[in-house]
């Protein structure tokens, strides 16, 4: 049973399929699709199949609600609402005004901001968005470099980021793996950039924002903070939040936020016009209404009394997971984590990170080959694998199941035959239904 859903979307727990075959299940997700396109709805069966089957360590990923999932294929799908609430460029906005107005005010209520933006299409967009609102074109920008943890969008070259910007990019500490505040001190007073920006893709321990704040402004700079991934721990309070430091924050709302896919963006109520700005008409046309409106429900979500357990249990099944590894023998990205992330160095294994993604594939096992520190073989091959706790958290597993996944994973690395595993991981899924 998924226990973390249970109190947040009433009524929800009893309607959870317990077969593997929605098609054929009492309940039917697709009830009118399935009379007008067998071609698709065969598809959507087979990747709800794939989903229930699979056990997702993704770190990116996560199972959103059906109140969710519901809420994104609402009629708002239809509406045009280019604009922001009060001030559209279309006529009928009235509902999704009040929409938009909700999502906007329960973002808020979550971070403590003083303003959000609910509109950016992803992460990448956000980013984009704000980076083009708050350092202008061809200004200067300091972001973590890819290999190093950082995401695509903080300004690496095949990235509009890395384009349109003047991009410097700062690392970590090949030996410990951790960010190094000194030396990007260093660079920011070199380079004097008009936005540092702070967050990881693949970093799993906690970031300083009060420092990061400190060097921005020493130099400056406004600091832009991208949540994308720990956004979710961070609105539980089980990981540091930078509002207060930063001046602009970016997160996805589809990871541990446990939302529809989409950006979210908030800021201090200086900077509100110009983000705005940045967004529409500086980045996007018309928002994803349906979205907003998922996105509104996961908000709810969030804000309901059991969100915090639901992050601590992410947090403590991720410290688990490290730990187990580490005593069966492997070596972990800076020997533990501080958040949903445990990254496995395979720097010293046989196998690469491609080999164990791959055999993890064929063990039921979803987790994403990465580069780690100091590592000597290409983005493509890699010796690390990222491995997240959010997903299968949603679906109800704890510790003791996590000892079974740390058995399957550290068999894989070593070599075992990742079909011999499967049964494992398949009896996982099984008792422990998708949302
Ligand atoms: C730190 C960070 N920022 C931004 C993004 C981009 O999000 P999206 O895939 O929605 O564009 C990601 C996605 O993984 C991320 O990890």
């Amino acid at each position: 049973m998924a226990a973390f859903f249970r109190g947040a979307v009433r009524g929800y727990a009893a309607r959870v399929p317990s077969s593997s075959a929605p098609s054929s299940s009492a309940h039917d997700s697709f009830p009118l699709l399935r009379q007008q396109d067998g071609e698709l709805v065969r598809l959507l069966d087979a990747e709800s199949r794939r989903q229930q089957s699979t056990l997702t360590l993704i770190a990116s990923e996560n199972h959103c609600s059906p109140a969710v999932r519901q809420a994104a294929s609402s009629a708002l799908t239809d509406k045009y609402a280019e604009g922001y609430p009060g001030a559209r460029y279309y006529g009928g906005c009235e509902i999704a005004d009040q929409v938009e107005e909700l999502a906007r005010s329960r973002a808020k209520q979550i971070f403590g901001a003083e303003h959000a933006n609910v509109q950016p299409h992803s992460g990448t967009s956000a980013n984009l968005e704000v980076l083009e609102a708050l350092a202008g074109s061809r200004g200067r920008i300091l972001g973590m470099a890819l290999k190093d943890g950082g995401h695509l969008s903080h300004g690496h070259k095949v990235s509009a980021t890395g384009k349109l910007f003047e991009a410097l990019q700062y690392g970590i500490d090949a030996e410990s793996g951790l960010l190094d505040y000194e030396e990007i001190r260093r660079l920011a007073k070199e380079h004097r950039p008009s936005v540092l920006i702070g967050g990881a893709s693949s970093y799993p321990r906690t970031i300083d924002w009060r420092e990061l704040a400190a060097i921005a402004r020493e130099v400056g700079a406004l600091l832009l903070a991208d949540i994308a991934h720990p956004a979710g721990l961070v609105a539980g309070g089980v990981f540091a939040s930078p509002i207060g430091h930063a001046d602009v924050v970016t997160m996805t709302t589809h990871k541990t936020l446990r939302g529809p896919r989409g950006g979210l963006i908030l800021c201090k109520a200086e900077h509100a016009k110009k983000i705005d700005g940045g967004v529409f008409p500086g980045g996007q046309g018309g928002p994803l209404m349906h979205t907003i409106a998922s996105k509104a429900v996961a908000f709810g979500e969030v804000l309901a009394p059991t969100w915090k357990s639901y992050a601590q249990a992410v947090l403590d099944n991720a410290r688990h997971l490290a730990a187990r590894l580490i005593e069966r023998g492997l070596a972990v990205v800076t020997g533990g984590t501080d958040s949903h992330m445990v990254v496995v160095d395979l720097k010293r294994e046989a196998l690469s990170g491609q080999d164990v993604e791959e055999r993890c594939r064929a063990a039921n096992l979803a987790v994403n080959k990465n580069m780690v520190p100091g590592d000597p073989r290409p983005p493509r091959v890699t010796s690390g694998v990222r491995v997240g706790t959010a997903a299968a958290t949603t679906r109800g597993l704890g510790k003791g199941d996590f000892d079974r996944i740390a058995e399957v994973l550290v068999a894989i690395v070593k070599g075992v035959d990742p079909a011999s595993q499967r049964p494992t991981i398949e009896r996982l899924c099984a008792e422990h239904p998708l949302p």
